[in-house]
């Protein structure tokens, strides 16, 4: 008599805490849409950064740069009817294998000398080229006179850090 007692109050607490755990499951606030939202940045931001600003960085000045901006680069690889395939297969290439024959800035070279090879992981280098590809690169401010003859194209993201030199490389 008393050991059946004891299993339905055993049963009940069971039950009750049942119907709280799965409450809980439902009713719990969705933090995952939260923390998409703050991380909303792209993956390839951080690795260009972190990679290539070493030296592809748009805050050092004009006379003391180890290799053209990256919006430079970007703006050789990324013609008006280049898809998006092909930018990045670009720079997977060019990062595997730095070499003249396949350079689209000769003139770089002859300034810098040629890219320096480095074993990139090739799934970074298409989340570098993704970004680069579907944003607005930070640009130096002696970039737009440098670049531009006359054609306004409006990214006025200048921070004022470079000298403001025009001279031509
Ligand atoms: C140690 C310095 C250095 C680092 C780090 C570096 N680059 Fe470069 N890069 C250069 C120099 C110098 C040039 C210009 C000369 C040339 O074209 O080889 C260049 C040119 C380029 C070009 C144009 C190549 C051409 O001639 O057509 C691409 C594309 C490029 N870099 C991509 C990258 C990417 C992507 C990263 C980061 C994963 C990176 N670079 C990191 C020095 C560097």
């Amino acid at each position: 008599m008393k050991s059946t007692v004891k299993i339905l109050v055993i049963s009940i607490i069971t039950l009750i805490l049942a119907t709280l755990f799965f409450s809980f499951i439902i009713l719990k606030p969705n933090y995952e849409n939260i923390t998409l939202v703050e991380n909303n940045e792209h993956p390839g931001k951080k690795l260009m950064e972190t990679n290539c600003y070493v030296c592809h960085n748009p805050v050092t000045s004009h006379d003391n740069r180890l290799a053209p901006p990256m919006i430079a680069v970007k703006k050789h690889y990324k013609k008006e009817n280049t898809t998006k395939k092909e930018f990045i297969d670009n720079f997977k290439k060019w990062v595997k294998a730095p070499s003249e024959e396949i350079s689209k800035m000769p003139g770089a070279i002859r300034n810098f000398g040629i890219m320096p090879y480095a074993p990139y992981v090739e799934k970074d280098i298409e989340q570098i080229a993704d970004y680069i590809y579907d944003n607005d690169i930070e640009q130096p401010e002696w970039f737009e006179e440098h670049y531009q003859k006359g054609k306004k194209n409006g990214m006025g993201k200048g921070k004022g850090m470079g000298k403001g030199k025009n001279k031509n490389e």
